[in-house]
């Protein structure tokens, strides 16, 4: 059984206490808002949810949860402090943190007279490096105390939703614990033990911005549905039988496939087939917004990438991997062909080094393609990988080949690596820079 105090007892922090309460804890719910409070105390819900009133009445009945305005006896009384209170948006779509600071100035004060080390949980939703650049800071200002030393710090997200909360708590997809020390990831396994989901512990930041892209992913899900429900009905099609059948192959479409972070994609069908569908659209005069951005949101990733490469002001250039991904010969719609040529185009001395490339181009079916469309680029590739990396100042690693792992590995100190793939981790920052990471 741990001692916990919740401040805010909205959506979030009632939920939390009446479930947190039902697995043993000790809850103590702090607001400022005296109707919640004597609501809580009479064991009534002050939010409508289902199944949330029995869970409160009784998690009040047996002792194990009551509500206050005293944040000095809530803190006191409790070895950790989880803040649920509202981050809502300002007029101008920034977060409003006037309650986070209010309520870390809150506990920051108790603290300064509280002797035991108490653990500081958040859990509204706060963009990356509030925790640690807002949060923080007042505490200590206002306790006069150290992070790390006195007090310890974590960042768990909620993920519930409204009108199945209860049901969401106890079965959470996961359980995201963000942690600045692990001494407060330490303290919450211990408050959601025997969850299912999995624990995944990280850092403040990447829980604090997993919230928004979990939100932000979802957002863009309901938009898709709806887009290809308005362009299936223009031309005559039912858009839930579509999405039923794409929803059926949870290999590619329903999985984590084409969800990393990376480079432009490319190739023979997706700009081909996007750029169709989106055409037929414009056709009809059906506007779809999010499939229009997809092309140009491609392309403004290509351009990143070019930034990314002249940015390091060195004129010779080598390209580990020209197609659009490793194991293939076909350039059609290649992202970094389009890169290259935006380079030749700029007078960069470029070496391209591809091993199926450079068969195709002696001897497949691409060889004509060679000839007609790209004679330009094809004296620019070169089958000595040790050559292309000697005579480059900067390398871009197009695809993750096995071939360029070891060679970067023995890399000259003074050569840069620009990571398009995902496959150089080694490197140091000053040698090594990920296209997106
Ligand atoms: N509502 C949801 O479904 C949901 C789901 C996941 C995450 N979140 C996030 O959780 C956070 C809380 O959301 P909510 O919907 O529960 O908010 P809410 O507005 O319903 O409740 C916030 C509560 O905090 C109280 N409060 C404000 N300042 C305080 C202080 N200094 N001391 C004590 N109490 C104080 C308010 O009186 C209010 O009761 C937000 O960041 C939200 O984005 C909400």
């Amino acid at each position: 059984m741990l001692n916990i105090s919740v401040f805010g007892m909205g959506y979030v922090g009632v939920v939390c206490s009446a479930c947190l309460a039902k697995k043993g804890h000790q809850m103590i719910g702090v607001d400022l808002n005296h109707t919640k409070i004597s609501m809580i105390n009479d064991g009534m819900s002050p939010i409508v949810e289902p199944e949330l009133e029995e869970y409160l009445s009784s998690a009040v009945k047996s002792g194990r949860l009551y509500a206050t305005d005293n944040t000095r006896h809530a803190i006191m009384n409790s070895d950790a402090s989880l803040i649920c209170v509202g981050t809502p948006s300002m007029k101008n779509g920034d977060l409003d943190l006037s309650y986070i600071r209010q309520v870390s100035e809150n506990i920051g004060q108790v603290l300064a007279e509280k002797e035991d080390k108490h653990v500081v949980i958040i859990r509204s939703t706060v963009l990356p490096g509030t925790t640690r650049n807002v949060v923080v800071p007042i505490i200590e200002h206002a306790s006069g105390k150290k992070a790390g030393v006195d007090f310890y710090v974590a960042m768990n997200p909620e993920f519930l939703r409204e009108g199945t909360a209860i049901k969401d708590f106890f079965e959470p997809p996961m359980t995201v614990i963000g942690q600045m020390h692990a001494e407060a990831g330490d303290f919450l396994a211990k408050m959601y033990d025997g969850l299912p989901g999995g624990f995944y512990r990280n850092d403040l930041e990447v829980a604090e911005m997993a919230k928004y892209i979990a939100n932000t992913w979802h957002a863009v899900k309901v938009c898709f549905g709806n887009e290809v429900g308005v362009l299936a009905k223009n031309l005559g099609v039912d858009g839930r039988d579509v999405m039923e059948l794409v929803c059926n192959d949870t290999k590619l479409n329903i999985s984590s496939a084409y969800l990393r972070p990376g480079f432009a994609f490319g190739g023979s069908c997706l700009p081909k087939d996007v750029k169709a569908l989106t055409y037929r659209a414009r056709s009809k005069d059906v506007s779809l917004p999010l499939l229009s951005s997809i092309m140009p949101s491609n392309n403004r990733h290509v351009q990143h990438g070019m930034e990314l490469i002249t940015k390091q002001k060195a004129n010779r250039i080598g390209m580990l991997g020209l197609s659009f991904k490793a194991d293939t010969d076909d350039l059609r719609e290649s992202p970094l062909l389009e890169l290259v040529e935006r380079l030749m185009g700029k007078g960069y001395e470029l070496k391209i080094y591809d091993e199926n490339v450079s068969v195709a181009k002696e001897k497949g079916a691409s060889k004509e393609y060679f000839e007609n469309e790209i004679s330009h680029i094809s004296n620019l590739l070169n089958n000595d990988l040790r050559e292309v990396v000697d005579q480059s100042d900067v390398l871009v690693v197009g695809n993750s080949s096995s071939h360029f792992k070891n060679m970067l590995n023995e890399l000259a100190p003074s050569k840069k690596v620009i990571d398009f793939a995902g496959i150089s981790k080694q490197l140091s920052n000053e040698q090594y820079e990920g296209v997106c990471w």
